[in-house]
């Protein structure tokens, strides 16, 4: 975990917040690289729940929401963590993780090990509590989301009736979620402001198991896609004990993340609860006709909901890998390369002149990077050794290096000196270095084939 910390770092993929001013626990950056990379998977999740099929529209609700939300789906009431003080070093405590917390004076121990006393259990609530308006008292206070899923439920209504949908049906969300974590830990995996990707997918009240089921096969397909195998998640059925009180069945599909197995997302039935709750509340009908029986009921739901960071984090630890190879003058190195799937790869290809002091190389890169770029994320290098730039790019998992050497130029110059003549234009002629970063393995390719070989590979 350290080293992937560190990688992070060092190359922009996460930083900690408000570093210079000694950090916000629990508060993360994304860099440049990291951002593309959660641009690229939030952009795929979105793909998937609202391009490549038809029951799934999309959604973007509000952070800020009226506190009768929270009072409604229960939040207010009971979404809260036990805590627990330590009365010799004062440090605060989630009561149901002892075991693995660290006290504050002995980090050797855990809090309920190392001797001092501990208060009794009490519970705290998770939603940051803020005030909407110039007046800081009871009547403006309201809390920034803990999930994305209410402002899906209690718009419920609306979004049936633009998107003309008949159940089953669903609505996907990817926005920020905020919770005052006790102890947030494991770099971004538990954190106190993070993303969800959310689907509410509502369905008829006697299907609510028939789709917890397809919506785990689903999920564990979508995994694979991004590169994380099936061996990998293992699939827990939340016992009755565990489970959320709305909930009638979930399943938490877990990581072997390297600080343990632990959850990327839960997939729920939470049954008619939260559109219930908030009929009530509301006093607003939230029921759907279904023309079929002619009957009207509260539509059942089944909720995938994945955290765009626990992804991120799973993503990076599985693509993170280190080889002995032979450096340029053959001594034995070690490579550090992040095996990311290609459609996931901040960056798609570097682009590179075999050396940067001859400008008929420096121009035809220039000009293959302006050809690429409409196209995909490319990035252009000329520092250092050949051997020196493929290891950066290794480093920050950039599937493919196009190097424009002597050859390419040669090509050129045969393809213009032979256009008059000849239907061959200089394009088709021209050929890079392609080299493959984890194969390492280096092939020939028309400058004209770029294009379509790179975009048939990212997709
Ligand atoms: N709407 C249901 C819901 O929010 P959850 O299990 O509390 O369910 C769903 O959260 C997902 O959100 C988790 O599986 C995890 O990936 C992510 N998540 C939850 N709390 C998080 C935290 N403190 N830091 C990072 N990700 C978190």
């Amino acid at each position: 975990m350290e080293k992937i910390v560190a990688l992070c770092k060092r190359r922009g993929f996460i930083f900690q917040s408000s570093e210079i001013y000694g950090g916000l626990n629990g508060a993360w950056d994304y860099g440049p690289l990291g951002v593309e990379l959660k641009r690229n998977l939030k952009d795929y999740w979105w793909r998937c729940m609202t391009q490549l099929r038809d029951d799934i529209v999309g959604f973007d609700g509000s952070i800020l929401m009226n506190r009768a939300v929270w009072q409604a789906s229960g939040h207010e009431a009971t979404f809260s963590d036990p805590m627990v003080d330590c009365k010799t070093c004062k440090a605060r405590f989630r009561a149901d993780q002892l075991e693995s917390s660290v006290c504050g004076q002995k980090p050797s121990k855990s809090p309920a090990t190392c001797g001092g006393e501990l208060t009794e259990p009490r519970t705290f609530n998770l939603m940051f509590k803020t005030y909407v308006g110039p007046v800081q008292d009871d009547s403006a206070i309201t809390y920034l989301r803990p999930e994305t899923a209410q402002a899906m439920f209690v718009q419920f209504k609306n979004v049936l009736e633009v998107s003309r949908k008949k159940l089953p049906f669903g609505i996907a969300q990817i926005g920020k979620a905020f919770r005052n974590e006790i102890n947030p830990r494991n770099f971004t995996f538990r954190s106190r402001e993070f993303e969800q990707m959310e689907v509410e997918f509502f369905v008829k009240p006697d299907t609510g198991f028939e789709w917890l089921d397809k919506w785990l096969e689903e999920r564990l397909t979508w995994y694979e896609a991004i590169g994380i195998p099936r061996g990998k998640i293992h699939v827990l059925t939340v016992p009755d004990a565990d489970r959320a009180f709305y909930s009638k069945g979930t399943y938490d599909l877990e990581y072997e993340f390297p600080f343990g197995v632990q959850e990327l997302e839960g997939i729920a039935y939470r049954t008619d609860y939260d559109l219930k709750q908030h009929q009530e509340h509301s006093g607003k009908p939230l029921e759907y006709f279904d023309e079929e029986s002619k009957t009207k009921y509260i539509p059942h739901v089944v909720e995938p909901s994945a955290g765009v960071d626990r992804t991120i984090l799973a993503v990076l630890c599985e693509a993170y890998a280190e080889e002995t190879v032979k450096d340029e003058a053959d001594k034995e190195e070690t490579r550090v390369v992040l095996r990311f799937v290609p459609r996931l790869a901040p960056v798609k290809a570097g682009i590179f002149p075999l050396l940067k002091n001859k400008p008929e190389l420096v121009t035809r890169a220039r000009e293959v990077q302006k050809l690429l770029r409409p196209l995909m994320k490319v990035a252009y290098d000329e520092a250092g050794s050949i051997g020196k730039r493929y290891r950066r790019i290794d480093e920050e998992g950039t599937p493919f290096g196009i190097t424009i050497d002597f050859e390419t130029h040669e090509g050129a110059k045969e393809a213009s000196t032979s256009a008059a003549g000849t239907p061959i234009s200089a394009g088709q002629k021209e050929t890079v270095t392609l080299r493959h970063r984890d194969s390492m393995k280096q092939e020939r390719i028309a400058i004209a084939d770029l294009p379509a070989y790179l975009l048939a590979k990212i997709a």
